[in-house]
């Protein structure tokens, strides 16, 4: 294995920043990860492993070896009266995955359409939209764990998902994502209720929606109110929602009347922090390259030339203003390097 070196960044991730990477490789296969990590161990040299680079903020030049996980195949392993069981590459496109499985009848991620990254991506932070997450359908992930140097299967349990959370991101850059097994539905329960959703159903007056219609109605709901990165730089929701104590929320109600929360227990609360931060005045402001997104406060977005550092001074600031209004501190959802 022979690394290509000092290669610019900026096509490989979805801010666009121009930044350069010292080594660069793709992975294309369980025995080419292999390799390539037996290169770090020989060079003394640090290793990154990205997607598609859809949730990554660069702040500063990579001195590592990049992995770029490209190991691609959807393998059907089982089939049952109600199942289906599929084993994906995890370098294999998110959206491509969830078109495949839609045209298929296949149920249980179609409110995850559209989301940018690739299969391997999408247990780390347990993506999530419109009422679903992909913990839901996931069964096991086969990931090469590099405390102990061996390959493991990991089930479901064992990777500790949680509202954009999960092991792999607790246990940062231990376990390399290979393959991710699946169980999807062939007599799914659709999930509408999520407001948007039933919103393009009701005005497509379509009332038995197939599983088509829900992709499409996701498709359509992201494509209104979220950035394409192709066209400008942004990884999606920059924050995470934030989870508040009763006590925390009540007080704020009294405050601000028409804040957007709910009850996640009987002790806690998710806050909208799109909302929080509209609310600070934030939605639409512009600062040189960086931006908070018109549409959805949520997202962080780059112009033009703008450099990661630009990127994270600027959520800086967005977060000491939710802080000073409202005594809340958001977490960042994205990945600073
Ligand atoms: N809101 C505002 N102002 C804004 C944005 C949102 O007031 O600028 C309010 C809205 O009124 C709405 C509430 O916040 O009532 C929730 O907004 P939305 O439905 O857009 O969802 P979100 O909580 O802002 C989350 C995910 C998104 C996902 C949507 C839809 C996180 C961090 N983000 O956003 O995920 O698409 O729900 O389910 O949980 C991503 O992770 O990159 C992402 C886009």
């Amino acid at each position: 294995m022979t690394p290509t070196q000092n290669i610019s960044l900026k096509p490989f991730h979805s801010f666009g920043c121009e930044v350069n990477a010292a080594y660069f490789t793709t992975i294309e296969s369980s025995q080419s990860l292999e390799s390539a990590l037996d290169w770090c161990k020989q060079h003394n040299k640090p290793f990154l492993v990205l997607g598609s680079g859809s949730n990554m903020l660069f702040t500063k030049q990579v001195d590592a070896l990049v992995l770029k996980m490209e190991i691609k195949g959807i393998q059907k392993t089982n089939e049952t009266a109600s199942a289906v069981y599929l084993s994906v590459g995890a370098g294999e496109n998110w959206h491509h995955f969830v078109s495949y499985c839609v045209q298929k009848g296949w149920g249980g991620i179609e409110n995850l359409s559209l989301i940018p990254g690739t299969v391997g991506a999408a247990p780390i932070q347990n993506i999530g939209a419109y009422g679903v997450e992909v913990k839901e359908t996931i069964e096991n992930i086969t990931a090469y764990d590099t405390h102990n140097g061996e390959w493991v299967k990991l089930n479901k349990l064992d990777c500790d998902f949680g509202y954009r959370n999960s092991l792999f991101k607790k246990e940062k850059n231990r376990y390399i994502i290979c393959k991710v097994d699946f169980c999807l539905q062939k007599q799914p329960k659709l999930r509408i209720d999520y407001g948007a959703i039933r919103e393009v159903l009701h005005q497509k007056e379509i009332q038995n929606p197939s599983l088509e219609d829900v992709s499409n109605a996701v498709i359509l709901i992201r494509t209104q109110k979220l950035p394409d990165p192709k066209k400008i730089g942004n990884a999606g929701s920059f924050f995470k929602n934030p989870t508040i104590s009763k006590e925390q929320f009540e007080a704020l109600k009294i405050k601000n009347d028409d804040i957007m929360a709910f009850p996640i227990s009987d002790i806690a609360y998710k806050l909208a922090a799109g909302w929080l931060i509209e609310h600070c005045g934030w939605k639409g402001v512009k600062k040189g390259n960086i931006g908070c997104y018109e549409k959805q406060a949520l997202v962080i977005v780059n112009y033009g030339n703008g450099t990661g550092q630009e990127i994270l001074d600027f959520s800086k600031e967005i977060i000491q203003s939710v802080l000073e209004k409202f005594g809340v501190e958001l977490e960042r959802e994205v990945n600073i390097y």
